[in-house]
């Protein structure tokens, strides 16, 4: 597409305030991975009106997260970080997948399901045809890879059917995506109760650390935490709460599990706890800094916006064209 590199495309939701999931779960590997890949990152606002939002709301946490993206570490001149509903392609390619989709495949979104229980009066069909249109963000970039958490498998597996279905008809139209999953950070859980998934939506603030808590809050709820029975800083199922913690520590430091519980042999928990808390302010310190003085210099991140969604539209247009032109679609002359 633009040179000998391999495509990239990933996105995150502009719905509540990013969490230490979404930071080790993504927006970390999207950085490591930015020097390797010609990047895609978009921030999807089309898929956050699947539940009802207020439209200045969403619009304020859209562009922050946006910045967001720019303060973790992604150089805006040289990934494409854009809005998804500045590319009309995500919603056009999203109608020519639906066709090619099957309500059960749909039926069985895990995700699907819990977003249903959770908004029983708001069960729309778009909540239901989600993954179609993330199917189309991703390969209308004709992107090779996407980092993800563990819990958009699922979604990426489907993406990967649905490319090749339209393939077996049409022929090599869509690169067949892998997902990208980190080896620490793929599932941070929540702190108050590792069975669940740390989640922007939860309503427990001590549950999640949100990206901008400040380092007090962030010492705090980590000593918090939710641990098991026993004093040991061991990496087990049995374990969940210590595991989270230690999942949490090596998606901040980089180090192993096995050389977390060494460095920890014979310590207790609320010294680990307090260790786990002073890397996380350490992350994010220069992220929330920098994310500070970006939202101050408006011309800059509107020229951003701009320059990146004709870079966006521009691609996204190039694969549009050939499979309305596959599907049977009218020459435009
Ligand atoms: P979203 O906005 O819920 O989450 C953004 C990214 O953060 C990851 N993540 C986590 N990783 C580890 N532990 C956690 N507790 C955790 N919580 C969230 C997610 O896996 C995700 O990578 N549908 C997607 C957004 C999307 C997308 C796409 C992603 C739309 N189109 C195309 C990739 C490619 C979503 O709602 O992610």
């Amino acid at each position: 597409m633009f040179n000998d590199q391999k495509i990239l495309f990933s996105g995150m939701q502009a719905t509540g305030t990013l969490t230490l999931g979404n930071y080790a779960g993504a927006l970390k590997n999207w950085v490591t991975l930015s020097d390797e890949y010609q990047c895609f990152y978009s921030v999807v606002d089309l898929h956050s009106i699947t539940i009802r939002r207020d439209p200045a709301d969403l619009r304020k946490r859209a562009r922050d997260l946006l910045i967001l993206y720019i303060a973790a570490g992604l150089d805006p001149e040289k990934n494409c970080i854009y809005y998804q509903s500045h590319v009309s392609g995500h919603a056009e390619l999203a109608w020519i997948l639906n066709c090619f989709t099957y309500m059960g495949e749909l039926n069985r979104m895990t995700q699907f399901k819990d977003k249903s229980r959770k908004h029983a009066d708001n069960i729309n069909a778009g909540l239901f045809t989600y993954p179609v249109l993330m199917a189309a963000d991703i390969l209308l970039y004709q992107a090779d890879v996407v980092p993800v958490g563990l819990d958009q498998m699922q979604h990426l597996e489907l993406t990967r059917d649905v490319a090749q279905r339209f393939n077996n008809i049409y022929g090599d139209v869509f690169t067949v995506p892998e997902p990208y999953v980190g080896k620490t950070g793929a599932s941070i859980k929540s702190l108050q109760d590792p069975s669940k998934k740390m989640s922007k939506s939860d309503e427990n603030p001590n549950a999640s650390i949100y990206l901008m808590d400040d380092p007090d809050t962030i010492i705090r709820k980590c000593k918090r935490a939710v641990t098991d029975s026993g004093s040991e800083i061991l990496y087990r199922d049995e374990k969940p709460g210590i595991k989270n913690l230690i999942d949490i520590y090596c998606a901040m430091t980089g180090k192993k599990p096995e050389e977390t519980e060494k460095e920890f042999d014979g310590k207790g928990y609320g010294e680990f706890k307090a260790a786990v808390g002073e890397v996380v302010v350490d992350q994010l310190r220069p992220v929330q800094q920098r994310f500070e003085e970006l939202s101050k210099n408006k011309d800059y991140i509107n020229r951003i916006i701009k320059e990146n969604s004709e870079k966006a539209n521009y691609y996204a247009s190039k694969t549009l064209r050939k499979v309305q032109r596959k599907v049977g679609f009218p020459d435009r002359g």
